[in-house]
């Protein structure tokens, strides 16, 4: 049975335990490990059936076959090239991380010499399947729309760089347009959307970003739109947030438990 390793353990972490724990994942959940040694603890003491131990992470590297990162991106800095080198499978969850292009060829080019897998969920996006399979021949273009209401954007530094009132924001209103790599350090908090979707398709350069502060919502509404020898698709997502943590919406968890399940299945359904 493959032994899982989870760092991390907030929502995204819990909800995977709690997947195992409930018997929907034929999984042994060896040992999980957090910052937050009694977050650990107060999970573990949670599950009903599994009882996973508490490792240090070094620890738990050296005892599981597939390592969960669902933590923060500095642990994908610190810990995925580590998990790697010690030949173990990664699930990143902190995929921002690899919007940084040392730290993903560094990655990649340790899971090929250590002939590792690294998966990364589709998160809180609809359509990296479509993507996928449109990059078998040419894609022309992606573009991410991201739609949130004005205060859910407080804080961007280019929000305050800008100096823009979002609370005097009526109508919807462009806020930020321009390539990936910008997007991710002008709203870190859509980091994780735009760069599963700039590693799916055409890069960190190619995939355009637009974000849009609407008063009108309630909830965050992630659009793609893809182009390509294929001919165009859209998806549209209208994200409800995880009641534990409001950054987090619920599909990203879910994300992580269907990809942890296809790793398991022998059928294999979806690009
Ligand atoms: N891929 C996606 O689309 C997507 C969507 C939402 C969230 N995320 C990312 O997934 C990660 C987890 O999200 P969450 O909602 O569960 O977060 P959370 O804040 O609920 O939990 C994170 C946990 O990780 C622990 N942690 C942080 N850094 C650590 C480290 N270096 N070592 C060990 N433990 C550490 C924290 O103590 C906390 O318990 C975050 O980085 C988040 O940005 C990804």
């Amino acid at each position: 049975m493959l032994k899982i390793g989870i760092i991390g353990c907030g929502f995204i972490g819990g909800q995977i335990c709690k997947a195992i724990d409930s018997g929907a994942i034929d999984a042994e959940l060896y040992a999980i490990s957090d910052l937050s040694e009694n977050k650990a603890l107060k999970l573990a003491a949670s599950l009903k059936k599994c009882s996973p131990a508490y490792m240090r992470i070094e620890e738990l590297l050296q005892n599981v076959d597939l390592v969960i990162e669902s933590a923060s991106q500095s642990a994908v800095k610190l810990i995925v090239p580590q998990a790697l080198e010690a030949g173990r499978d990664v699930m990143v969850l902190s995929v921002g991380a690899l919007a940084d292009e040392e730290l993903r060829e560094r990655l990649f080019r340790l899971a090929k010499q250590n002939n590792c897998k690294l998966y990364f969920p589709s998160g809180a996006v609809a359509g990296i399947d479509g993507i996928n399979s449109a990059s078998a021949a040419e894609i022309s273009s992606v573009i991410l729309t991201t739609r949130k209401p004005p205060m859910g954007l407080a804080g961007a530094p280019h929000v305050e760089a800008l100096g823009i009132k979002l609370e005097k924001i009526e109508k919807e209103t462009l806020l930020f347009e321009g390539p990936a790599s910008k997007a991710v350090k002008a709203f870190p908090a859509n980091v994780n959307v735009a760069a599963t979707i700039s590693l799916a398709g055409i890069g960190f350069e190619r995939t355009k970003v637009r974000v849009i502060a609407d008063p009108t919502l309630s909830r965050n509404v992630h659009e793609i739109t893809v182009e390509g020898e294929f001919g165009k698709f859209s998806t549209r997502v209208e994200n409800l947030p995880s009641p534990e943590n409001p950054k987090t919406s619920y599909l990203a968890a879910l994300s992580a438990i269907s990809t942890l399940k296809k790793i398991l299945s022998p059928v294999q359904i979806g690009t």
